[in-house]
């Protein structure tokens, strides 16, 4: 959470990458005043579809693509693609679109244990029973029981879409509008486009989080950036601190379609990304990683959600008592300041169930110690029995950024454990509340069991009840960071 802090950490986000993605080249010829001419780029010429095998089982679908034209806008085109349709489940349809030729990075299966959908293994446990040219236009993939109809479309450029068999109502469609190179498929190592239409009058969204707007139902013209921030959640139209690339639809009746009929969108991807949500378009921006979307066919928001965390995994339960009522602020000098807080409730009568600390309390602001002299250990120990003896809780915050400091015991355990996320072989130098910092690694196992053991001791120091596990966007104040970056065939910072 941002703390009026470091304005120049707050100020200096904003150059984050993907907002270069507003200023899309694209377009014809622009006559300038002079009357001459300045010939922009084009960012794609989309693909074309080639071979399209469908799976034995009749679950599947996959098509080679090809690129139509290249471009060299944001780096060159990858030229051979290969799209994968395929029904997990009956309210559950994946759509995924790769490099044919090379391994592109993907969310780690130990993060979201997911089916295993890459091309090769799809074709050998499936052995192909037809290969079908397109002779139609069209090609369908349908299940059963499912609700949700499949269909590529052998244009030029190709597109697909992604129908509700009932009704006939258009959900997704990524088919391009010629006129508008922004409505084609793109597909370059660190530039990922994908455009769908959307029923103007009918389509209302929800999603796409974490953003401060004005308003749940997303507004048409908004931008939307997925990129991790720490920035204040008191400022309007910001990112904040998650990426949730996945958006409800609620659509409004037609003669066929009853009001609130709802599917879910879901573009399985973990990179930076602008949406661009026009109303009668959603298309993403994206800079790296491949095309995976889920499409879940509720019919109501209740049962997208279900279907939503059946994939990526429920939400974890709450206690009870996180339902009630809870103080927190930064800035309260010392222990006797908190304890005034507390009977100030009781005295109010107004009924606090849990009490938190911000940083306030460490030791020069290092995790799992306590200021010895405005919060030393003894009265802290003595303020949380007489929380818990009148049933009230306590949580205190920590920040992932690990002081650099040779006499600081949590650091030298996760030195000897080596656990700190590194680059380029050694630690990444970041800067947080006490200075210097590494931060733990909490993809490694190892760094886990770290965390988990200095949760343990600081726990038996001061029983709390829960930690405010703060600033693990990563959160850095520094911007650029001053560990060296050495990209090969590239000048180094010190040349
Ligand atoms: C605690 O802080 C308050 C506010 O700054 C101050 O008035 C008070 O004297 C302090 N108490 C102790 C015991 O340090
Ligand atoms: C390093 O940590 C020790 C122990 O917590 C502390 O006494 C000392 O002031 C710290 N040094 C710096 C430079 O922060």
């Amino acid at each position: 959470m941002e703390k009026e802090r470091n304005p120049k950490a707050t100020s200096q986000s904003h150059s984050n990458l993907p907002l270069i993605f507003c200023f899309i080249l694209l377009v014809h010829r622009v006559p300038l005043a002079s009357g001459k001419e300045v010939k922009e780029e084009v960012v794609g010429y989309g693909y074309k579809v080639g071979s399209v095998n469908t799976g034995s089982t009749g679950q599947s679908l996959t098509a080679d693509l090809s690129i139509i034209k290249k471009s060299s806008v944001y780096g060159n085109d990858i030229q051979h693609l290969n799209l994968v349709a395929s029904f997990e489940t009956k309210s559950r349809l994946r759509v995924r679109i790769t490099d044919s030729e090379n391994q592109r990075w993907e969310i780690p299966q130990d993060i979201v244990p997911r089916k295993n959908h890459s091309p090769e293994s799809h074709l050998h446990s499936s052995p192909l029973k037809h290969r079908v040219l397109l002779e139609s236009n069209l090609l369908l993939l349908s299940y059963p029981n499912s609700d949700l109809l499949f269909t590529l479309h052998n244009t030029t450029p190709f597109g697909f879409s992604v129908t509700r068999k009932s009704s006939g109502d258009v959900l997704f469609d990524t088919s391009p509008d010629t006129s508008n190179p922004n409505t084609f498929l793109v597909f370059k190592d660190q530039y990922i486009q994908l455009s769908s239409r959307l029923p103007i009058k009918r389509s209302s969204l929800y999603g796409l989080g974490e953003h401060t707007k004005s308003t749940f139902k997303l507004k048409p013209k908004d931008a939307f950036t997925l990129w991790n921030a720490d920035l204040g959640s008191s400022n309007i139209d910001v990112n904040l601190y998650g990426s949730h690339p996945f958006y409800i639809d609620v659509r409004s009746a037609n003669d066929k379609v009853k009001a609130g009929t709802t599917h879910g969108v879901l573009l399985f991807n973990s990179n930076g990304m602008d949406i661009v949500y026009g109303g009668d378009r959603i298309t993403y921006k994206v800079i790296g990683g491949i095309i995976d979307l889920y499409f879940f066919a509720g019919p109501l928001p209740d049962m997208v959600i279900e279907q939503y965390t059946e994939l990526i995994g429920r939400p974890a339960p709450m206690p009870y008592w996180s339902f009630g009522f809870h103080q927190c602020r930064y800035g309260y000098k010392n222990i006797s300041d908190v304890e005034g807080v507390v009977s100030g409730y009781a005295k109010a009568g107004i009924p606090l169930e849990v009490m938190w600390t911000d940083i306030d309390y460490m030791d020069a602001y290092k995790d799992f110690t306590f200021d010895p002299t405005n919060f030393p250990l003894d009265k802290m120990k003595k303020f949380v029995n007489t929380l818990h003896q009148n049933g009230q809780k306590y949580v205190l915050i920590v920040d992932p950024g690990i002081s650099v400091n040779s006499s600081y015991e949590t650091y030298i355990r996760g030195m000897q454990a080596d656990i700190f996320i590194k680059r380029n072989g050694i630690p990444y130098l970041g800067e947080v509340w006490p200075g210097k910092v590494y931060f733990p690694d909490f993809v490694n196992p190892a760094g886990r069991v770290f965390w988990g053991n200095e949760i343990k001791m600081f726990r038996e120091l001061l029983p709390v009840d829960g930690l405010w596990i703060d600033m693990n966007e990563l959160s850095n104040f520094i911007d650029p960071a001053p560990t060296p970056i050495f990209y090969p065939g590239r000048p180094t910072l010190h040349d």
